[in-house]
């Protein structure tokens, strides 16, 4: 008996032995980052060849979503039959109306003299139902004239071929759980290359797959996104096997057909919050972060940017686990073939990052069986008295994880990436005098200059979201994210400079963050990163 209970022992501390020398690269002893954050010690002084920008979505933005022979997207048909899903139970009909003023916009992204404009196209303006037997040239026209206005403002467009708003004829289909999307993909990203390629450089494949896969787990994660399909556990992991397919699809395109002549960069946008130990001096802790990290941002990014290619292997393990537990015969993870592995790794110019925020993670399992949020065997919360954005609830400010984040890439995926900030932002309630916006912009931009400057990570452009107010998917307009407040009451969508917008001029003027934000960076710096319960 003496001798079965000290085997267990052995056996359990061995188990923790194994499980605790898995990670080992998030958390040394004392990590350097969070000694050293005397911001008074930097001038801030931004690379002068660092393309900054803002960023926008086609159905947060157009509107018009029945003109000009557009098509029904997931999101006309989810906003048209749900509106109870949306907070304000509004929708994108008519949004910002941008469709309809494009042109004073890019006159205003010029005043502020900004270098890049972050758009997306909606498939279903170019393919009313997503396949290539219904090219709309009205749709083509649109997006052309837009391109040619930015391009006479010397403006270099950024384009995202896929922003969430799949063609619903597509959805019909089944959606991105239909291998079929890939084709139909390359068709859409054939077209874009021929009609925009001579002009846009720098294309986003797809928008935060790990959010837009969220229409495939139904309301029961809470955030009950387009197209609503309740599949949680096996829908989402499917859709985003097909993604990765669809994203390297549009890359090999791009590769065989127009690099030569076109020679623009290709990538995808991933999101992910950066993730600190619920207690730092918990081992378990530490591994939760590193395990929930690899779920999040290497769900996506190992496939693309690692060495080895493929999902993570912590991923694979754990969800094979789970599949088997549950009575599956295979993993509800999809597999790729060696021949898929090689064809996705790779496939991108830069690493595209939206980033946001921080959480804290510790083991601990949370959600319906089977889901992803099971799977990762993760529960994150984040203190109280972390600075919030009160109208999202989970944005918390947190400037110094955007640092991390950045460093993470450079060390876990190699230094050879360039960096694009796709996304970085801040949501209030909507006011002209947005303080808050100010000293979040300001203190992300101060970790990112450290991390281009101290840690020698190769950031190279950085996009502030967002131009404008606009709808911000299921919160509605109740949750602000521009630099332009926007007067969704008003016939005409009047648009009005907030703080932040003076704020972005002087930093594109002087190139330099403002000095007098550094005592801000200091204090948010300090708050730790850890639960005081
Ligand atoms: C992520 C998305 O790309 C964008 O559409 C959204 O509005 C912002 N982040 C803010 O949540």
């Amino acid at each position: 008996m003496t001798k079965l209970v000290s085997l267990a022992a052995l056996l359990l501390v061995m188990v923790t032995i194994t499980v605790g020398a898995e990670f080992n690269y998030i958390y040394p002893e004392d990590s350097e980052i969070d000694k050293e954050d005397d911001h008074y010690l930097y001038n801030f002084t931004l690379p002068s060849d660092l393309k900054i920008g803002v960023g926008s979505a086609a159905y947060q933005y157009e509107g018009a979503w029945n003109e000009g022979g557009k098509g029904e997207s997931i999101w006309d048909r989810f906003t048209h039959t749900h509106p109870g899903a949306i907070a304000d139970r509004k929708n994108g009909d008519v949004a910002t109306d941008f469709y309809h003023k494009y042109k004073d916009d890019i006159k205003r992204i010029k005043e502020l003299g900004l270098d890049t404009f972050r758009l997306s196209i909606a498939w279903t303006r170019i393919m009313p139902s997503g396949t290539i037997s219904s090219l709309n040239q009205q749709g083509i026209d649109f997006y052309n004239n837009v391109i040619n206005e930015l391009i006479k403002y010397g403006i270099t467009p950024m384009v995202t071929m896929y922003h969430w708003d799949l063609p619903q004829y597509l959805q019909d289909l089944g959606g991105w759980t239909n291998e079929l999307i890939v084709d139909y993909f390359e068709d859409y990203a054939d077209v874009l290359y021929s009609y925009y390629g001579d002009r846009v450089k720098w294309w986003i494949t797809i928008n935060e797959p790990t959010k837009a896969v969220e229409g495939y787990n139904g309301n029961v994660t809470g955030s009950g996104y387009a197209p609503n399909v309740s599949l949680p556990g096996v829908g989402s992991y499917l859709a985003g096997h097909t993604m990765l397919k669809a994203h390297a699809r549009a890359y090999h395109l791009y590769n065989n057909k127009y690099r030569e002549h076109q020679k623009g960069q290709i990538s995808i946008s991933l999101e992910t919050f950066w993730y600190e130990p619920l207690d730092i001096n918990s081992r378990s802790d530490r591994n939760a972060a590193e395990q929930i990290l690899e779920f999040n941002l290497g769900w996506f990014a190992d496939p693309i940017y690692s060495e080895k290619g493929d999902y993570p292997d912590i991923m694979k393990r754990k969800i094979a686990e789970n599949s088997k537990k549950e009575g599956y015969r295979r993993s509800r993870l999809p597999e790729f073939s060696e021949e898929e592995v090689n064809y996705i790794r790779g496939t991108a110019d830069f690493f595209g990052l939206n980033q946001y925020t921080t959480n804290l993670a510790t083991f601990r399992e949370e959600g319906p069986t089977p889901s992803y949020k099971r799977d990762t065997g993760v529960t994150l919360s984040a203190p109280s008295y972390w600075p919030v954005s009160e109208t999202t609830k989970w944005e918390k400010v947190a400037p110094k994880g955007l640092r991390k984040v950045l460093n993470y890439i450079k060390d876990h995926y190699g230094d050879k990436w360039d960096v694009v900030i796709t996304e970085n932002g801040f949501m209030d309630d909507g006011a002209t005098t947005d303080t808050s916006r100010v000293i979040y912009l300001a203190t992300y931009m101060m970790e990112m200059w450290k991390a281009i400057y101290i840690d020698g990570v190769k950031v190279v452009g950085y996009v502030i979201w967002s131009l404008l107010d606009n709808l911000e998917w299921t919160s509605g307009y109740i949750s602000r994210a521009g630099i332009f407040h926007v007067d969704f009451s008003d016939p005409d969508k009047i648009r009005t400079p907030k703080e932040s917008a003076e704020f972005v001029k002087t930093i594109t003027s002087t190139r330099q963050i403002p000095i007098k934000y550094a005592r801000y960076g200091k204090e948010l710096n300090k708050i730790e990163f850890k639960d005081p319960s």
